[in-house]
């Protein structure tokens, strides 16, 4: 099966592939235009260690629609997977047109290219951004997602939205997945996790949004991946549909905290800010939905995750 993994230099897509790849019949298409949103190095190292028979990396960008096509011609994709994208909240409160072409522009050309060659099934990458601030918890995907808090959630709902008229219009089978706070080894920089261990390493202040209130379903990489894949892989008589990929078990920011400096045994020093525009106060993923699609069953906890992330961050710097 030839799969197209976009953004295979990010975080999931990095995971994805390397995952992915253990099938050798699996033959994995990545892409990704390593952009310097964040450390270069770390994608490069990341798409370096996705080095096998079965893997193949093209310096592409999804807003190109005729390189594009060019892989879709060669390769006849029978997967689509796209999760090249520009993230992030806060940086799309001042960077919004990088979003507008990114997320927006770059997903229509997928969606066009995935109805011009008939892909099996295009599997895209949404947000639990996209609940905005709700008051109803866990969020089930049948709530309303019309009010986003960001323009980042607004492009994902968009992308939401164009997926399924596509979908519809030209039958063919499309799921996007509502990530929730995903975390692990070759994580972000510009989250949490990566922002907090460094900077407690090297002796900086932490700075703690909504005074270390906003609550998050931290979910581990190995579980999303694993619903990636499930969900890729299985077929359904509606054309589009969405699932949260979560935990289903939210963690305060402050106790996400404390279990880092409980592993680094220093205590990290903190400057409380208000809350940020944009920012969500709280995601708890109702899984009723993905569970009853997939075997889907969240398996590593919050302390073995951070440990993980831990570990390998003292390992990488
Ligand atoms: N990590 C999370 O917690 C989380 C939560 C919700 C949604 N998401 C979504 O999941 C997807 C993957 O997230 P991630 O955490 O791996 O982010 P990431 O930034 O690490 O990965 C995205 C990759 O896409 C590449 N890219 C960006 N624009 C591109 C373009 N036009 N053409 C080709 N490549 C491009 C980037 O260089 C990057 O390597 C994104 O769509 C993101 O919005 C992530």
């Amino acid at each position: 099966m030839n799969i197209l993994v976009t953004g295979c230099g990010g975080f999931i897509g990095y995971h994805l592939c390397k995952k992915l790849i253990l099938d050798k019949k699996n033959i994995i298409i990545g892409i990704d235009n390593i952009n310097n949103y964040y450390s270069t190095k770390l994608k490069k190292n990341r798409i370096h260690n996705l080095k096998k028979k079965n893997f193949i990396f093209k310096k592409t960008d999804i807003k190109k629609i005729n390189s594009l096509k060019k892989l879709f011609i060669k390769y006849k994709f029978d997967y689509v997977i796209n999760l090249a994208a520009q993230a992030g909240v806060r940086y799309s409160i001042t960077n919004p047109r990088n979003y507008l072409e990114n997320n927006i522009g770059g997903f229509f050309n997928i969606l066009e290219l995935c109805k011009e060659f008939k892909t099996k099934h295009l599997v895209y990458a949404s947000t639990s951004s996209v609940y905005g601030d709700s008051i109803q918890f866990p969020l089930s995907e049948n709530l309303n997602t019309d009010k986003p808090l960001s323009f980042y959630a607004a492009t994902k709902k968009c992308n939401e939205i164009m997926a399924f008229n596509y979908a519809n219009l030209y039958k063919f089978q499309a799921t996007g997945l509502r990530f929730f706070t995903v975390y692990g080894p070759y994580g972000r920089p510009d989250m949490a996790l990566f922002k907090f261990v460094n900077s407690i390493l090297n002796n900086k202040k932490i700075d703690l949004y909504n005074y270390g209130n906003h609550h998050r379903d931290f979910t581990y990489i190995d579980d999303v991946v694993d619903a990636i894949i499930k969900v890729t892989f299985k077929k359904r008589k509606e054309y589009h549909e969405v699932y949260n990929v979560g935990n289903g078990n939210p963690k305060s920011l402050k106790e996400y905290l404390s279990l880092i400096e409980k592993y680094l045994n220093i205590k990290a020093k903190t400057r409380k800010l208000k809350k940020q525009v944009g920012d969500v106060e709280k995601n708890h993923a109702s899984l009723k939905k993905i569970k009853s699609f997939i075997t889907y069953k969240p398996k590593t906890d919050i302390k073995d995750g951070v440990y993980n992330f831990i570990d390998w961050f003292k390992k990488y710097k």
